[in-house]
């Protein structure tokens, strides 16, 4: 992002624009052959009823003749104004500001004093923990992390799914059939197991279900039973989560579940009754969004079935109260986009201005090769097996490429979870990933074991680096290698911020692997440590700011980067 402001003034100079709506216009040319900023002209052609393609020519013409002494030349290309840097002055700035600004470099200070709350993972409990949760679990995290880094004040909440008719259901089935050493012992396992069961005997005996709904009210009226043994399915279930969560090194702020915000719903019927939202509609009520085109969002069922959205009006209106929150992301799958439309549309109906600052951050289904998966069916894998199977499969690899690795185990461990994480986060949030081992842990493709293999091998160059070496001298990073890792290194921070501001981490995977790449294009076509130490010192301090930034992109990922590989 040097030198774009002063891009932007000289602009100034020969257009219409000020420099503040000059700058976000002004974008990285897409390759070194291009140049390194390119100013597009299709905006001004409209006001001046002139092609872009003229106009790149006239201010290109315009701009060539008083050009300071950072540009070394300017060019039309196809209705854009193409600026070259002078190299040895770009790269000065950019290697200065990447060593200087340290771990700052990339990050920014646009949400100081500002709350953004991310309710992510958000598992229903008493069930495994499958790979669908993931998706939300590993999405929210790194925009924990993106966020953060931009200064946010970020609060992670796993808002977790603890209560409702399953846990009646639970109770019941533990009191007639459970064995509580065996529960101990198999965890949610045993729960899963207890739950099937209700339902395969409720069919032949359903009084079953007014029991369940008997303990149901019992946990809503506070009996002490009945929440000992719900609080115990809660811990049990919790054991596996955080086994998972550790593994992938996320750890949350808030915990407050659905249980939480049970004796809050009285209050919010009572708000929308009072506020004249409220409807009846065959024995339910209901508030009437039909001329929002969307179908009733359901707040009291007849049968006192479940609440989720007014469970989730309840936990808005305390979250705006607890954080006051800048912004609030919810992560959950697609298919909830109704469900979050019809509720936050009942927040602004509610006369609450900050509704608009609620935003669903949607994302798609996970596939298997040869078929799709459901997120919701209960049938998805194990997360647990799979990331296991993530983890074996690495240690292979490893075994196979470098049999002498010191901890083979942790590095194995990095890379298969890595992988794994990296693969969820390398497109578009809404598309549909596919989940296939081989090639998210190829460590040639476009893959986390990529990115962890190019940091590994930088960090390696630079064990072997003398100690001693001269300072820098820029001249000598000026070929055509070099230049493009180095504007890219220039290119972190506006990454960070857009993945931030479209709440995209895959802008930063897709920046990470372009880095990687490009360096190791530089580290192949010039060797790093010979006996010119003058050079050797450039291509080391070029080889350590590729080394930080790959960690450091990484980590905003939720991925570790292993020493060696
Ligand atoms: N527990 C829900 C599920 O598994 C997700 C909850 C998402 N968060 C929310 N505030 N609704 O589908």
């Amino acid at each position: 992002m040097i030198y774009v402001s002063e891009i932007a003034k000289l602009l100034e100079t020969v257009t219409s624009l000020s420099a503040s709506e000059l700058a976000p216009l002004i974008a990285p040319a897409p390759s070194a052959e291009m140049g390194d900023w390119a100013f597009p002209c299709f905006k001004l052609s409209k006001a001046l009823k002139k092609s872009p393609v003229l106009i790149a020519a006239d201010l290109s013409r315009d701009l060539e003749i008083n050009k300071p002494d950072f540009i070394d030349k300017i060019e039309a290309i196809n209705g854009y104004v193409n600026f070259f840097l002078n190299k040895q002055a770009a790269v000065r700035a950019v290697l200065t500001a990447v060593k200087e600004q340290g771990k700052d470099y990339g990050g920014s200070d646009i949400g100081a004093g500002k709350t953004i709350t991310i309710d992510y993972s958000s598992p229903n409990i008493a069930k495994h923990f499958h790979v669908g949760h993931l998706v939300t679990t590993i999405i929210g995290h790194a925009l924990y992390n993106i966020l953060n880094f931009l200064g946010y004040r970020t609060v992670g909440i796993n808002y977790l799914g603890d209560w409702g008719t399953q846990f009646g259901k639970l109770i019941t089935a533990y009191k007639r059939w459970g064995d509580r050493a065996d529960i101990e012992e198999r965890g949610i396992d045993g729960l899963t197991e207890l739950y099937i069961k209700f339902h395969k005997e409720a069919e032949i005996e359903p009084t079953l279900n007014n029991e369940a709904r008997a303990w149901m009210l019992k946990m809503q009226n506070g009996d002490e039973e009945a929440l000992r043994i719900w609080k115990w399915f809660v811990d049990i279930s919790l054991i596996e989560y955080q086994r998972i969560y550790k593994r992938l090194g996320i750890t949350f702020d808030s915990y407050r579940g659905e249980s939480y915000y049970d004796n809050m719903l009285d209050a919010v019927v009572g708000e929308l009754r009072k506020k004249n939202l409220l409807v009846k509609s065959d024995g339910a009520m209901i508030v009437d969004l039909s001329e929002y085109k969307m179908p009733p969002c359901l707040i009291l069922r007849s049968d006192g079935g479940s609440l989720y959205p007014t469970r989730d009006i309840a936990t808005a209106l305390e979250r705006k109260q607890t954080y006051d929150f800048y912004k609030s992301l919810y992560v959950t799958a697609l298919d909830q986009n109704l469900h979050f439309a019809q509720w936050m549309k009942v927040i602004e109906l509610m006369g609450y201005p900050w509704a608009k600052d609620m935003l669903h951050i949607p994302y798609g289904l996970v596939v298997f090769e040869g078929g799709k998966l459901s997120t919701r069916g209960g049938k998805a894998p194990k997360m647990e097996d799979l990331l296991e199977e993530a983890v074996a499969r690495a240690a292979v690899i490893i075994e196979e490429k470098n049999p002498g690795l010191y901890d083979k185990a942790s590095v194995a461990e990095q890379v298969g979870v890595g992988a794994v994480i990296f693969n969820q986060l390398y497109n578009n949030r809404i598309k549909d990933v596919l989940f296939d081992l081989d090639r998210m842990l190829s460590f040639d493709g476009e893959t986390g074991p990529y990115v962890q293999y190019t940091a590994a091998r930088a960090n390696s160059v630079l064990k072997k680096a003398p100690p001693g070496l001269k300072e820098m001298d820029c001249s000598l990073l000026t070929d055509n290698y070099s230049y493009e890792v180095v504007r890219l290194l220039d290119a972190f921070p506006e990454r960070v911020m857009d993945a931030g501001e479209k709440y995209e981490p895959f802008i930063i995977s897709r920046y990470l692997v372009s880095l990687a790449q490009a360096f190791n294009k530089f580290y192949h076509n010039n060797i790093i440590l010979s006996d010119d130490r003058e050079l050797s010192a450039a291509r080391i301090i070029l080889t350590q700011c590729v080394r930080d930034i790959l960690k450091r992109g990484l980590g905003l990922l939720g991925i570790n980067s292993p020493e060696e590989m």
